[in-house]
């Protein structure tokens, strides 16, 4: 066990761990921020997604020690209030079913964004291969996902997050 540091959605957290436990479970069961799913634990799914430094990475499948010093978004941090675009797209296109996989997915969404603002349906499958839906989601996924470059480009979109700035503004 050591004591880790670590800030997430722009916050210190001091938490006791086993350096290699996965970031997933130091989220989750220490700093207590549960939108962040469990899915596979092998870097299959992509329900664990979380953004390190505004990357997404799969938090199962990262020692937490790695995380030490870095920022760390959760699906929690992304906005205080859901207003940020690819939130307001997925409420305005129905994303989700059950819903499980959806703060992975939403994470993965808005990297992509940020990157690419405009990116084409080449440019999401890529971004998104990997993200597993087994409620099949994907073409709501993918529409969602052209919905909020839209409200970026509108600039009606507000993303506060510790390290989100929408690519437009
Ligand atoms: S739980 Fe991490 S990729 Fe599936
Ligand atoms: S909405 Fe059910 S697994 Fe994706």
């Amino acid at each position: 066990m050591a004591s880790i540091n670590l800030t997430v959605n722009g916050k210190l957290y001091t938490i006791d761990a086993d350096p290699k436990m996965p970031l997933l479970w130091a989220i989750r069961d220490l700093v207590k921020l549960t939108g962040t799913k469990y899915g596979c634990g092998i870097a299959q799914c992509g329900a664990c997604t979380v953004h390190l430094n505004g990357t997404p990475v799969r938090s199962c499948s990262l020692p937490v020690s790695a995380a030490v010093n870095q920022k760390i978004t959760t699906i929690e941090g992304l906005s205080p209030d859901n207003s940020h675009a690819v939130q307001q797209a997925w409420i305005k296109e129905q994303v989700p079913q059950c819903g499980y996989c959806q703060s992975g997915q939403i994470m993965a969404a808005a990297a992509l964004l940020k990157k690419n603002p405009h990116p084409t349906d080449k440019d999401i499958d890529a971004a998104m291969q990997g993200h597993i839906c087994r409620c099949g989601t994907y073409v709501r996924i993918r529409t969602a996902i052209k919905t909020a470059a839209n409200i970026m480009a509108s600039g009606v979109a507000v993303a506060t997050a510790a390290d989100e700035t929408p690519a437009s503004r």
